[in-house]
């Protein structure tokens, strides 16, 4: 099924290590632009589908209390745990990935979706711009008539950027967003393939800075 080549087993230990180290002070920045973002989104209903959450890094406490209910979808365990320790007191279960990504999301159509950094994990060099442009039509046209929000990668680069956001843009091409964060040139990166994901309207932006070194500029899009 192609939803499945739209992530994978992305964070691990490795991960783990990265937030121990970094969540406080390299990646403040970023979870501060997130929880503004997740403060902003209002989804009418009660039950919150969390897919990738990992260790609930970049969610905001009183964002998830806003919900009666919370379900996680995560198959690493290390995140369950870390995830369950955070949020101990909230009402929280879990649910291991079915063979699609939308699997979760069909068992509870009541629910809200939020993809946590899951969204074009997997798709570095993966199909041409056409091809991934397509599988983001039909997300979307899968989603529809759901409440969802996703932040995601939207490129990567070993280059320090002139600006780190966070930015308002109304992402008529990715050229013409990369040039708010980083000078002309070459500029090596990896693209996420996620750019078409708000196709077309505006869309919010911030630059994670996941180690030294290593710079994601990472979107958010709602429904
Ligand atoms: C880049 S990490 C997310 C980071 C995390 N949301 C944060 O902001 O700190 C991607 C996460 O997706 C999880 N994952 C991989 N495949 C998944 C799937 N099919 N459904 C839900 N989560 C999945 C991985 O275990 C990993 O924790």
């Amino acid at each position: 099924m192609f939803m499945t080549s739209l992530f994978h087993a992305s964070g691990g230990l490795i991960y783990h290590l990265r937030a121990l180290r970094h969540a406080r002070r390299l990646w403040q920045p970023y979870r501060a632009a997130v929880a503004g973002w997740l403060a902003d989104w209002r989804p009418d209903t009660g039950h919150l589908l969390l897919l990738g959450p990992s260790g609930g890094y970049t969610l905001p406490r009183d964002f998830l209390g806003r919900f009666a209910r919370v379900t996680a979808v995560e198959p690493d365990p290390l995140a369950r745990l870390i995830l369950a320790r955070r949020f101990a007191g909230l009402n929280l279960d879990w649910e291991t990935p079915g063979a699609d990504l939308l699997d979760p999301v069909r068992r509870h159509p009541g629910a809200a979706i939020l993809f946590c950094n899951l969204l074009g994990q997997d798709w570095r060099g993966t199909g041409g711009e056409s091809a991934r442009t397509a599988r983001l039509a039909r997300l979307r046209a899968d989603l529809a008539g759901r409440s969802w929000a996703s932040y995601h990668d939207v490129v990567s680069s070993g280059v320090a950027p002139m600006f780190h956001g966070p930015l308002r843009d109304d992402a008529a091409t990715l050229e013409s967003l990369l040039a708010h964060f980083w000078t002309g040139g070459e500029l090596p990166l990896v693209d996420h393939g996620t750019h078409p994901l708000g196709a077309g309207r505006p869309a919010d932006y911030v630059l994670w800075r996941l180690a030294p070194g290593r710079y994601h500029l990472v979107g958010w899009v709602t429904s």
